[in-house]
């Protein structure tokens, strides 16, 4: 009976929404962490319970509810004329039979949380009952915000089509684009973009509501507005213009949040919505975990779509480049062709790019010389055009190599009677792609997505009745102490695994096959933990330092983010002499400066912002613009160092690499220029790519992520509006064909990169540690007692100067200095007196080394300066 269950493994039945409500100490303590206390803060003993409204209790909770508001009562029934297949598919959403308790609770109280599993209809229904409560009706807007770009996008285009209103009407907004009119009701947005608009107006009087999704995520910008918005609820109540909050999540860790007395003294409602979730039966892999989950998660797709019947099927990896090649492996084994083969792909992508991908098709593409204005470009060989004609159309990335077939795919290739219609789903898809797992499936064929876990909670996607997952998570990992960061896939948590079987029993009884063993899941933490706990903070705390909330409290992440905002000029020194108290006082509530208010309006981490602000020197502003643009996004090169799966694929593979090396040389240049290092390269990357009228076929010429190089171009746009905006006179316009920087704006551009990354500084190691080998050609740095080295992929490989900046360290296979930049030493005292130790010329015989304990030596005291928002502050002689 091959036909329940292809491997017959271990079975195990759950509801899919058994592990909700228990709590940890711990996660509450977290949560407080995160929280920002406000300096007024008053700690009141308050008994904290959690409420399950029902009509009785209720009247209860009217009693204890003090900002009780009756003047932000509807006024008005605003109708909504939905299409009669729209609202049948609405009754049946649990969502919708709270809807008298939800909006009834919402009228009584400033604060509510909703719970409820993921696919009740929280997301896409909440909005619209407010809407319809005429929430929207007084010129207010009913603001909601997701942790993911994915999720503001793709709810905003469903609730608009669900109200049969436009998408000027339902809108969304995040990090660089949105569709937001003047006529905007529901307003989509990511937490990051809300949490921008509340430094620019505190009270966030454009809002009448603001929702607050997928809280149970903890991102960090989510756990920051709840703390804010808590406070702004209160004091928009006092000044007599009501705001309501609703926080709602799915059916974990409701707790951090009601139970938290730093954020609500009186505990808000919580409202369960009991979702109709239908069994679903877990299946454990018998074996020992595989290393390589990709390939079983392949075999096991392949086994469900030949032997079980018709059903979804949702695929749980780690990461965007796993996801392709598992799409492109199903495709293989599976073909699918619809009728109009070439286009279905391609309908979606911008103009620019499906030109592009037709040309290809022709296969016969003449690729024209590029004239760059002194920015270089090679001639592209031809090894290089074979194999793109060869390349896979369907991903617009348009970056991924075809990893091929692999030994297993030839024992799968199955009946292709049997459509299988395979989509990916990860963040950086482009949204017209990412809609389409919301269709339905061409009829006949069975859905299978293969995903990150985006799918895990903001998306649900219909129709799913197998899930497979890897049990695996990629995440960013940051060291507090070190500044080490690297990417890990690590196991998942109980949690989130219970979250993705759940994905299996929308519609009705489904089945999920967990690649790993019963024991391996046991041994799984129960939750995840909260993202502040693994990300740098120090944006964070300048923003709150912005909104004025002086005192930050509590844990040492944030303590070391301050440590470094003194550091850069953002806040101000506390006082080194004194009564112990008033000192630690002062620390405690560092204020912020006028260089940390210009800093504070970028929107970069504030590293970069320091860099803005010195960045009008000697005409720097463009490039300073354009360096800091590149180092924000994620990575601009096309990602070569995947294992290759045949001979003939890793010579291509090493080919392009050569090529790519090649590139990367010219654009770092010789002299001045090549000492800026790795961010010589961007910005010649960055130069070249747009004197080529950033097309998609350059990218592909010259190793760049098309999608990156578009992100680029926007954000360079984007932060040249806010260098104006603070600087009045600046008057700095965006160029997209700037001319390359002169070889004494380079010498400006490396002073002011070393303004910004002071505190990420390497020396190269001196004589003593040359005995040991593990130290050839290392670099010491002042928090790590471990070498750091070059990257054989930086433009300073083969430099090796005394004294660089870095932008991050990354941990592979060493530990690797990323965004490489060469200094003069004779500029750290003058730009960066802080780290520096100064003493007589007796006691340090060479006139500068960097010690361990961080401080670099100097003889002269005389260079001693500070740099402040005085732009032409760098004067060095
Ligand atoms: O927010 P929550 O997880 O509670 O549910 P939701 O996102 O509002 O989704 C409610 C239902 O709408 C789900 O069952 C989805 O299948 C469906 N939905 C959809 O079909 N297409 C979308 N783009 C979004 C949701
Ligand atoms: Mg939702």
């Amino acid at each position: 009976d091959e036909s329940d269950d292809p491997d017959s493994s271990k079975q195990e039945t759950s509801s899919g929404s058994d592990s909700s409500s228990e709590e940890e100490e711990d996660e509450v303590e977290a949560s407080e962490k995160a929280a920002p206390a406000v300096k007024e803060e008053q700690e009141e003993e308050m008994e904290t319970k959690t409420v399950e409204v029902k009509e009785e209790e209720k009247r209860e909770d009217k009693k204890t509810a003090v900002h009780k508001i009756d003047n932000c009562q509807p006024a008005v029934f605003i109708p909504v004329d939905r299409l009669p297949e729209i609202q049948e598919a609405r009754l049946k959403l649990p969502v919708l039979a709270e809807e008298q308790v939800i909006m009834e609770a919402v009228k009584e109280n400033d604060c509510v949380v909703l719970c409820g599993e993921t696919g009740s209809g929280k997301t896409t229904q909440v909005p619209q009952f407010l809407y319809e409560a005429g929430y929207a009706s007084a010129g207010g807007l009913i603001g909601v915000t997701e942790p993911r770009r994915v999720a503001a996008v793709s709810m905003s285009h469903r609730v608009a089509n669900e109200m049969n209103l436009s998408t000027g009407v339902v809108s969304y907004q995040i990090r660089f684009e949105g569709n937001v009119t003047k006529d905007t009701k529901i307003k989509f947005m990511t937490d990051g973009v809300l949490l921008k608009e509340v430094q620019k107006d505190f009270l966030l009087q454009k809002y009448s509501v603001i929702i607050i999704d997928e809280a149970h995520e903890r991102s960090v910008y989510t756990d920051i507005l709840i703390g804010l918005l808590s406070r702004i609820v209160a004091l928009r109540n006092k000044k007599g213009l009501p705001m309501k909050l609703l926080i709602m999540s799915a059916t974990l860790r409701v707790e951090d949040f009601t139970e938290n007395k730093r954020l609500f003294r009186i505990p808000p409602p919580v409202i369960k919505v009991e979702a109709r979730q239908f069994p679903v039966t877990v299946h454990f892999n018998k074996r020992t975990p595989m290393e390589d989950y990709v390939a079983e998660a392949f075999r096991k797709t392949c086994k469900i779509h030949r032997m079980l019947p018709p059903g979804g099927i949702l695929v749980f990896l780690t990461g965007q480049a796993e996801v392709q090649s598992v799409c492109r492996r199903l495709r293989k084994a599976f073909p699918y062709r619809p009728k109009n083969t070439q286009n279905t792909e391609m309908e979606d992508a911008p103009e620019e790019l499906r030109k592009f991908k037709r040309q290809k098709q022709k296969k016969s593409v003449s690729l024209p010389r590029i004239d760059l204005n002194n920015y270089s470009a090679l001639p592209v060989d031809e090894g290089d055009e074979d194999r793109q004609a060869g390349v896979d159309d369907e991903d617009d990335e348009g970056s991924d190599l075809d990893l091929g077939d692999q030994p297993e795919d030839s024992e799968e290739k199955a009946d292709p009677s049997i459509p299988l219609y395979v989509l990916p789903l990860y963040s950086l898809l482009a949204p017209e792609q990412q809609a389409k797992v919301f269709r339905p499936p061409p009829p006949g064929a069975r859905l299978c997505v293969v995903a990150t876990n985006v799918a895990e909670t903001s998306l649900t996607i219909p129709g799913i009745k197998y899930v497979v997952d890897c049990g695996r998570v990629k995440k960013r990992f940051y060291d507090r102490v070190t500044g080490v960061s690297s990417f890990k896939v690590t196991w998942t948590s109980q949690a989130s695994a219970n979250q993705r079987a759940g994905r299996a029993g929308r519609t009705e009884a489904g089945h999920c096959y967990r690649l790993y063993s019963s024991a391996v899941f046991s041994d799984f933490s129960e939750f995840s933990e909260a993202e502040i706990t693994r990300r740098p903070v120090d944006d964070l705390v300048l923003q709150m330092k912005d909104l004025n909330i002086e005192k930050v409290w509590g844990s040492g992440a944030l303590m070391s983010a301050e440590q470094l905002l003194i550091s850069l000029g953002a806040l101000e020194e506390p006082p080194r002499q004194g009564r112990m108290v008033d000192m630690e006082r002062a620390r405690l509530s560092c204020p912020i400066t006028p260089l940390g208010r210009a800093m504070a309006a970028f929107p970069v981490s504030p590293r970069y912002a320091k860099m803005l602000a010195l960045g009008r020197q000697q005409g720097c502003m463009p490039y300073t613009i354009t360096i800091v643009a590149a180092m924000t996004v994620r990575e601009i090169f096309e990602e070569l160092d995947r294992p290759a799966s045949s001979e003939e694929e890793s010579s291509k593979l090493a080919g392009r690499k050569a090529r790519f090396s090649q590139m990367r040389r010219l654009w770092a240049g010789q002299g001045q220029s090549l000492l800026l290092g790795d961010l010589m390269v961007l910005l010649g990357a960055v130069g070249a790519c747009e004197f080529a009228s950033c097309t998609p076929k350059f990218c592909e010429e010259n190793g760049l992520r098309y999608k990156a190089m578009l992100e680029i171009r926007r954000l360079r746009g984007q932060l040249t509006n806010a260098v104006n905006a603070v600087c009045s006179d600046a008057g700095v316009c965006v160029d997209n064909k700037m001319a390359p920087p002169t070889e004494s704006q380079v010498v400006c551009l490396r002073q002011i990169v070393l303004a910004g990354l002071g505190d990420h500084l390497a020396r190269r190691v001196q004589t003593e540690e040359l005995l040991d080998p593990k130290w050839r050609n290392g670099y010491k740095t002042p928090l790590l007692d471990e070498p750091v080295f070059i990257h054989p992929s930086s433009a300073l490989h083969k430099e090796l100067p005394e004294f660089v900046v870095y932008q991050e360290i990354m941990e592979t296979t060493k530990m690797y200095m990323r965004g490489v930049c060469a200094v003069q030493a004779d500029w750290i005292p003058k730009l960066l007196p802080q780290y520096c130790h100064f003493s007589g010329p007796e006691q340090s015989p060479a006139p500068w080394y960097c010690t361990v304990s961080g401080k670099v030596k100097c003889r002269q005291q005389s260079t001693f300066f500070r740099v402040g928002w005085k732009l032409p502050a760098i004067e060095m002689d």
